[in-house]
Order: C-alpha cells, then structure tokens, then sequence
C-alpha cells in the first residue's frame, strides 16, 4: 500500500503540477463536471440539474458498504464556496488528469481505499466517486483545508500567538467576527503546532490563565478550553513549540501605530516571525498601519468586514506558510491521524512556481502499516511506531535502548 502510495504521489504530483504549468488560466472557461452533493437529481421537469449528471453507484464492500463508483472521482465543494468560480473552474480541469491515476494506482494494488486530492481553491476530488450527504442542516461544511491531512502537509509545523484587540471600539458584530476569526485559525492548527491568544487593550491579558507565558500544543483538549491563552513572545519561545514556522496573527479593527521600534528590536532584520494581519469591520481608518506591519514582517494582510468573508480570508495565512524557503521539487511525505482510529492518512502537498496547488493523500488501514513491522522481525518484546513527520515506521528489537540496533524501515 505505502510503496504504491509513494509511487502515486509522484505520479499525482507530476501530473497535477504539469497540468498547472502548461494550462493557461481561462477567465470565461465553461466546464461540467460531477459535484458530489448535485450527481443523479432531478428538477421538477425531470431534468438532471446543472453539475448533477447521472452517476452511477455500485455498493462495494472494500469501502464501508458505501454505494461508489470506482470508475470517476467526483468533486465536493463547501456550500459557502461558489461552485463556478472560475478559479474552481479551472483548478477542477486540470485535476481531471488525477482521474486516470487514481484508476490505474486502485487497479494496481486493490488494498488502497480512498484516494484524495484537497485544492488550495477549496474544492476536495475523491475517488471512488461518492454521493455527498449533506450534513444535518442541509449544507456541505466540509472543507478539506480544514483537515489536519491537509494542514500538516501543506504547512511545517507552526507557533502561532494570535494576538486580539479588544478595546472598547471592538464590540457588537466585531466582536464576534473577531472571535470566528479566532476559532477559525485554531481550526487550521493540528497537534504538531503551538498556539496562544492574547487579549490586549491597553494592558495585557491573557485570555486563559492557566496557559501563562508558555505556547501550548494545538492539540484537541487544548483547544477545547476555547480560546487560548497567551505566550512570552515567540521571540523567547525557546525550546517550547515547534520552532519552525513562527507567526503572530494580530486582530484588529484598526492598529493606532505600526509598532516600528518594537518590530526592529525583536523581528528585524531577519523577519523570522511573520506577522498577519485581520483589519476586522468596515472602517478603513487605520487600515494604513495594519497593512504597514504585515507587509513589513513577511505576512499577509486581510479585511474581514463580515463573517462570510472569515474562512476564505483565514485560509490565506496558509499559502504563506506553504511556500517552501527553496522552491525545489521535493515533497515531503506526511501521516496524520485519520478520522478513525484504525486508519491513518499519509498525505503530501504539491506546488507550482512554490505556490501550493493543493494535498493529495490517501487513507491507509493500521493493519497495512502493521504488516512491515511483523513480529518476527520486531521480536518477542519489540515494537514499531510510526515517525509521523516524515513517513519513517521505527521498528525497536526487544525493547533495547540502543541506537544501533534499531532497523529503520523506509516506507
Ligand atoms: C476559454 O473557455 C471557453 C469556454 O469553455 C472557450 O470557448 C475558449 O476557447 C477558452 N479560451 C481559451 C483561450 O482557451
């Protein structure tokens, strides 16, 4: 499963990034292909409805029971993202090409389940092709950018400290437009990360106490106490987050100065913490110098002047984040744990001129991942575990603790 996995990557990387290369973008492109949430429905007339072609489903036993069609990939669009948007467009026609390989690659090797490729455009193509069921309240939430296969190999690990303005101008709906901003940044954050929340007026204020002055990881229960808490500056971090990707996230209805002299004492002239910045609300009167820091410290500035603009303006911070320091071919192979706790997902992301395109991947059952670790090979009280960050399986002979005795297992 993983070889093949390895050898589908490359061959969905390759295809992926030629089609970006050589297709010129075409702003009025027209183009039909199969929404998952659209396929095989009618209108009154009987009609099939735009993007909703018949699609035939077969129950198949390899993959949960599920009605699939293993024949085509179809598309599942977050119904908060507009399903013609020439960049969806044009993004979904060159990922056409994956169809063929995910068929051949499934072919190949019948162990492999599902096969995935999640955009930056925020459309998600999966194979088999599936009907989509909405969620409770009629919509698809969904929004593969969101998942932690997609952040952890789009982005290296992140220390995050999200900084929020709450004085006495940020009320009402800023307010709460600040606070989904937040909630929205912790969703793109996975147990790899470290994140804190400041609240700042004209004092400091850390929002969740317990977290004083430290960066805490991103995973689960921490960020269940809501809302975070705050952190000694990224600068003096040392040791205790992740120390690759380090960023401050500033939420503002408007920054009074640009905070020259603070930035030239601790950022410059390395600009190792990238600043981002969220002018939140429709007033455009400090837009200036929230604009000026984020320029000046290698980040990314965004006007969020409601909460329907919230998630799409969030997800820029990750195109950012993505661009590798050289841009060169090589991808990094990442697992993640999956939705289930008898499968993991190994997924890699891919770019074109070191913009990302999008992360392709595929879930892998832990009984495949078991078998290149088999017990004769581990020994009576050996063990094997699973190097998340970079595809490695470390198989440990009988519980010895030296180095040169463990076999490493490239997978
Ligand atoms: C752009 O797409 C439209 C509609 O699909 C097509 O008619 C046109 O030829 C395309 N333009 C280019 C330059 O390919």
């Amino acid at each position: 499963v993983i070889l093949s996995f390895l050898f589908l990557c490359q061959r969905l990387a390759e295809s992926a990034e030629d089609a970006d290369l050589y297709h010129e973008f075409n702003a009025s492109l027209q183009f039909d292909y199969y929404n998952s949430m659209l396929i095989n429905t009618v209108d009154e007339d009987g009609n099939n409805v735009e993007l909703g072609g018949e699609f035939p489903l077969e129950e198949n036993e390899h993959f949960n029971n599920l009605p699939v069609n293993t024949q085509q990939s179809n598309i599942q669009i977050p119904t908060n993202v507009y399903n013609k948007d020439p960049n969806i467009l044009n993004a979904i026609y060159n990922s056409e090409a994956l169809n063929d390989v995910f068929i051949r690659n499934f072919q190949k090797d019948p162990t492999l389940t599902w096969q995935y490729f999640g955009s930056s455009t925020g459309f998600f193509r999966l194979y088999p092709g599936i009907k989509w069921t909405p969620d409770s309240n009629g919509v698809a939430a969904f929004d593969c950018r969101n998942r932690n296969w997609y952040i952890q190999a789009a982005t290296s690990p992140k220390d995050i400290v999200i900084m929020v303005d709450i004085s006495g101008s940020m009320k009402g709906l800023k307010i709460t437009i600040a606070k989904h901003t937040i909630n929205t940044i912790l969703d793109t954050l996975g147990e790899n990360d470290f994140v804190n929340v400041i609240a700042y007026t004209d004092y400091v204020r850390y929002v969740e106490p317990c977290f004083k002055g430290t960066l805490v990881q991103a995973d689960l229960d921490n960020r269940e106490v809501g809302t975070l808490s705050a952190s000694r500056r990224l600068k003096e971090a040392n040791g205790q987050g992740s120390m690759c990707n380090q960023a401050i996230m500033l939420i503002t209805d408007g920054a009074m100065e640009d905070f020259e002299s603070i930035f030239e004492e601790f950022n410059w002239p390395e600009r190792r913490v990238r600043v981002f910045t969220y002018l939140i609300g429709r007033e455009m009167t400090f837009a200036q110098n929230t604009k000026w820091i984020a320029c000046n410290n290698k980040g990314y500035y965004t006007h969020i002047s409601t909460l329907a603009d919230v998630q799409e303006n969030v997800m820029e911070y990750l195109h950012v984040l993505s661009r590798p320091m050289v841009i060169n071919h090589e991808h990094d192979i990442i697992w993640t744990e999956a939705y289930m706790d008898t499968v993991v997902s190994l997924s890699l992301k891919f770019l074109s001129h070191g913009i990302l395109l999008g992360v392709v991947g595929s879930d892998v059952p832990l009984m495949e991942v078991m078998k290149l670790a088999p017990r004769y090979v581990l020994g009576p009280h050996g063990y094997a575990f699973l190097l998340t960050n970079n595809g490695y399986i470390l198989a440990h002979p009988d519980l010895r603790p030296l180095v040169s005795s463990a076999s490493f297992l490239q997978v």
